[in-house]
């Protein structure tokens, strides 16, 4: 038998004996083609970081899927989700603390600068004299504010005052993103900086940091570009000279 004979010979073997798996075929082609065709669009996305001078989004990523500095806080949460328990409050709102926290949770409160937010359950300025009492959180998540608060000092030792001894404040604050002017904001912070703030009140040996990012998705991050358009080994390499999102875990003294 010629080569070629035995090439079609196999190939007729292969179809009749794939009989069963045959309905399969068109679905897999689909998944391929689905598979690919959005391979394409992420590179699509991916080659436009380096043209252009606008940017993908101009809603820090929320537009076009999750953001990057989101999906670094929520790494940040889940790391650290066996504190959020008890007594917990959050700011804005309080997705972060159902999300990480679950069952262990007793209570929830949401806590809003100004009436603006029908959500919120306590309505305070923390950089201002406000009737909340001493010692009453077990665990507050602080996402986002600290960029926008004037009265660092005063607003990280309120904090510090209203969690309970042995309680945890989990903060998450930008330091290379899209800065909108809308927003008002006021700072960007540095791991160390972010160190700096939280050790006046909590004491250095009690505040533990960390920057997530690196070169590669910071450079997404600023021009647009979302989670799905970065593989798991590019995401999950942190490089502290190229933090994205810093994070810090504060813990009140017993
Ligand atoms: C940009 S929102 C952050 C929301 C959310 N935690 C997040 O991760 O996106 C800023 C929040 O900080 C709160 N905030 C700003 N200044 C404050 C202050 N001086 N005292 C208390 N809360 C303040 C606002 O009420 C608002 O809920």
């Amino acid at each position: 038998m010629t080569k070629g004979n035995k090439n079609i010979l196999l190939a007729y073997l292969g179809w009749k004996f794939a009989r069963p798996i045959r309905p399969l075929i068109p679905l897999f082609f689909r998944y391929w083609i689905k598979k690919s065709f959005s391979n394409l669009l992420v590179l699509k996305s991916r080659l436009k970081v380096g043209f252009g001078v606008e940017a993908l989004s101009y809603l820090w990523g929320f537009d076009r899927g999750l953001p990057i500095h989101r999906y670094y806080l929520e790494r940040f949460l889940q790391d650290n989700s066996s504190d959020i328990k008890g007594h917990c409050l959050e700011f804005q709102e309080d997705s972060y603390t159902s999300r990480f926290g679950g069952n262990a949770v007793t209570k929830i409160d949401i806590l809003h600068v100004d009436d603006s937010n029908p959500s919120a359950t306590i309505v305070a300025d923390l950089t201002k004299p406000n009737d909340i009492p001493s010692d009453l959180f077990d665990c507050i998540i602080c996402t986002h504010v600290l960029h926008v608060v004037s009265d660092l000092e005063k607003f990280v030792a309120e904090l510090h005052r209203i969690l309970k001894p042995g309680g945890v404040l989990l903060v998450g604050v930008p330091h290379i993103s899209m800065c909108d002017p809308n927003w008002h904001e006021l700072w960007r912070f540095t791991p160390e900086g972010l160190r700096v703030v939280l050790l006046s009140s909590f004491g250095d040996d009690n505040v533990e940091v960390k920057g997530y990012g690196n070169s590669l998705t910071a450079a997404g991050e600023i021009r647009g570009l979302v989670k799905h358009e970065f593989t798991q080994s590019e995401l999950d390499y942190n490089d502290p000279r190229f933090s994205i999102e810093v994070c810090a875990r504060a813990v009140k003294e017993r």
